[in-house]
């Protein structure tokens, strides 16, 4: 079988390190669905578009192709590596202003929807269990508390070189959090037949372990 899954959760929460890991065990195809999000927005950035001005975002938008490398499944912006630029704080925290705008949204959903049309697929984001695969075969909704998620995303960005600060970690994901859970198109939401799993307190292993058991439950 090749199955559609679809995991979800608030920011830093371990999303894609749990995707990547279940895609690399089952020989699936990974997506990261934020990266999608942040190309737009470094485009957006580099190009000074006005986010309130629809012409301008639709127009933008013509300009844009998101893709990723295959193997490497570095973010791909016009044909440009811009894996390490989209981690950074400025895309950070501009990102999730412009993830609420529909228009983006519509731009980004279909091509989400074609690379998973054929299964064998993990897709992580915030609307993939709602919205992007409403028919996924496995929905997780992942979720840790705060503490640990502004300590771990602290420690992958100074492991990048990025400077920052913890208050300034906390303060982009409570934020972020803020944002993509009140937006009017497509929020942050458990969908109603998602497993939810909470790793504050698990180490790595027990969480990917938690994550494959639901896959080996779908066809026990
Ligand atoms: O997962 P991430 O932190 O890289 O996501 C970046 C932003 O993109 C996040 O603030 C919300 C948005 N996003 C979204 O709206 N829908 C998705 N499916 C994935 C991300």
């Amino acid at each position: 079988m090749s199955y559609t899954i679809a995991i979800d959760g608030y920011s830093a929460c371990g999303k894609s390190t749990l995707a990547k890991a279940m895609a690399r065990q089952l020989g699936y195809r990974f997506i990261d669905t934020g990266a999608m999000y942040r190309m737009v927005t470094l485009y957006f950035l580099r190009e000074n578009i006005d986010i309130d001005n629809a012409g301008a975002v639709a127009g933008a938008l013509e300009g844009l192709r998101v893709d990723f490398v295959p193997g490497s499944n570095h973010a791909l912006l016009n044909g440009e590596d811009v894996e390490m630029e989209i981690r950074e704080p400025a895309v950070s925290g501009f990102v999730s202003p412009v993830a609420a705008i529909s228009a983006v949204r519509r731009w980004v959903v279909p091509q989400q929807r074609e690379m998973g049309k054929t299964g064998g697929i993990v897709m992580d984001g915030r609307d993939i269990g709602t919205v992007v695969f409403p028919d996924a075969d496995l929905k997780l909704f992942v979720t840790a508390s705060i503490d640990v998620r502004t300590d771990r995303r602290l420690a992958e960005m100074m492991a990048k070189g990025v400077a920052t600060t913890r208050a300034e970690v906390a303060a982009n994901l409570a934020q972020r959090d803020h944002i993509d859970s009140t937006r009017a198109d497509s929020p942050l939401r458990q969908a109603e037949d998602a497993i939810l799993l909470d790793n504050s307190n698990l180490s790595l292993g027990e969480f990917i372990a938690a994550g494959m058991a639901e896959v080996e439950k779908l066809s026990a």
